[in-house]
């Protein structure tokens, strides 16, 4: 290998050269073994961050953090198809739609993260079931996917450990919204997770990570090109997050909400992405199966209850309910026009439901019931919001988040569509 230095490789970025595949294959490995430095890496995303690097330069610095880990193979006689959502609030989709695709003939290895910030994590959500277990190990994972189809596990920490380092230097460097390195990011740890077939979920609008439809496509594009490079069979949907996705945000609430879907009811909203990911999951998969029909008739519902069994849960348990309510009332008679997705995340997760550092425990039972959403005639008086919490004191806080975040007019709002479009790989 030729070898370089980490001057040179900060220098020709910073003057907007592109990287040779040799420095960048280098650079990943040096500093994932620590003879990179933390400051001269922080250099060097700041680089990308201000002058990008192009598909192919995005393509191998890929390639590179997968290679600084193990990979998985996933050989269990089905089809493998992940899914993966950049984040929104009341982002529940993969708990109905990870066992409805294994219902489909799929094998679904769903390597999930905690939330941070305004947006939830899944394990999260499912750690709200009493006994369940986020930890598996590898050959866990592969015997679960052979008896059940569907898992949804933490990350094993040997997956594209570069990444970890590196997203974590972001964070305190202000270089995290690079769509080279976010994609990067994304895509190294989903292909070294092994599945034949991935389909993303990239959110636009204010509860989500690319506020406008120009940067979420632009990431949509980045994430599908590393696929095709890594011969990925993949797609991208790009789907509305201004408002929160269902009526429930939280933990324990949105389990309950999901468990509705899967039992033929819940929100239509929440239906209705379940069912289009689930149909582009299948077809990438090569699965000609009607994942309406099988989430009709309980076949994901069973599937749901073994992959929690699995996992030590119990799906018949009574779940926590945050003990101290407080209700939102509408303050006039109208139609509810707006209910923004950002004010109810950061609400959510000032009651509890989520965390401001990567070791806070999380609140199973706290969160937010949105009773009315966005096009829904109300009568002043009539309650809008619940919210619930374990910690009184932060309701105030939580209010606060909410002014403003919901508004009262005499016409009722234009709907935006759920799914915006379709980029396919
Ligand atoms: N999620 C990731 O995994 N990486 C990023 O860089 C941003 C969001």
């Amino acid at each position: 290998m030729t070898t370089h230095t980490a001057v040179d490789v900060i220098r020709a970025k910073r003057d907007g050269a592109r990287l040779t595949d040799s420095q960048i294959d280098w650079v990943v490995d040096a500093y994932t073994r620590g003879a990179v430095a933390d400051e001269q890496m922080s250099a060097l995303a700041m680089a990308i961050f201000l002058n990008g690097m192009d598909a192919a330069e995005t393509a191998r610095w890929t390639h590179a953090m997968v290679d600084s880990g193990e990979k998985l193979s996933l050989d269990v006689g089905r089809p493998t198809v992940d899914k993966h959502s950049t984040g929104g609030v009341g982002d529940k989709i993969t708990l109905p739609l990870a066992p409805l695709v294994a219902a489909c003939g799929a094998a679904v290895p769903q390597l999930s993260g905690r939330g941070l910030g305004h947006t939830g994590g899944t394990l999260d959500k499912l750690e709200s079931i009493p006994g369940w277990r986020a930890q598996l190990s590898v050959d866990e994972v592969v015997s679960q996917l052979q008896a059940v189809g569907a898992v949804v596990c933490a990350a094993t920490s040997g997956l594209a450990p570069a990444d970890k380092k590196l997203y974590a230097l972001r964070d305190v460097t202000a270089t995290v919204e690079a769509i080279p390195l976010i994609a990067s990011s994304i895509m190294s740890k989903k292909i070294a997770e092994g599945a034949e077939a991935l389909v993303l979920d990239v959110k636009v609008g204010s509860g989500a990570f690319m506020k406008s439809l120009d940067q979420a496509r632009a990431l949509a594009t980045a994430l599908v090109s590393i696929g095709v490079d890594h011969g990925l069979k993949i797609s991208a949907l790009l789907t509305d997050m201004s408002v929160p996705l269902g009526r429930a945000v939280g933990n324990s609430v949105e389990v309950t909400e999901s468990v509705e879907v899967l039992r033929g009811g819940g929100p239509a909203d929440v239906v209705e992405l379940t069912v289009a990911l689930a149909r582009e999951m299948l077809s990438r998969a090569g699965i000609s199966a009607d994942p309406a029909a099988v989430l009709a008739s309980g076949e994901a519902y069973e599937t749901w209850a073994r992959m929690i069994r699995a996992q030590g849960g119990d799906p018949d348990a009574p779940l926590a309910v945050g003990k101290h309510k407080h209700v939102v009332t509408a303050p006039s008679d109208g139609y509810l026009t707006t209910l923004d997705a950002y004010a109810v995340g950061v609400a959510a997760w000032r009651l509890g439901a989520g965390r401001a550092r990567k070791e806070d425990p999380v609140q199973a039972g706290a969160g937010i019931l949105c009773l009315a959403k966005p096009g829904d005639r109300v009568t002043e008086g009539q309650p809008l919001l619940e919210l619930y919490t374990e910690t009184p004191d932060a309701i105030p806080a939580a209010l606060e988040s909410l002014d403003g975040g919901y508004e009262i007019g005499e016409t009722p709002p234009t709907r935006t569509p759920l799914v915006i479009d379709t980029i396919r790989g």
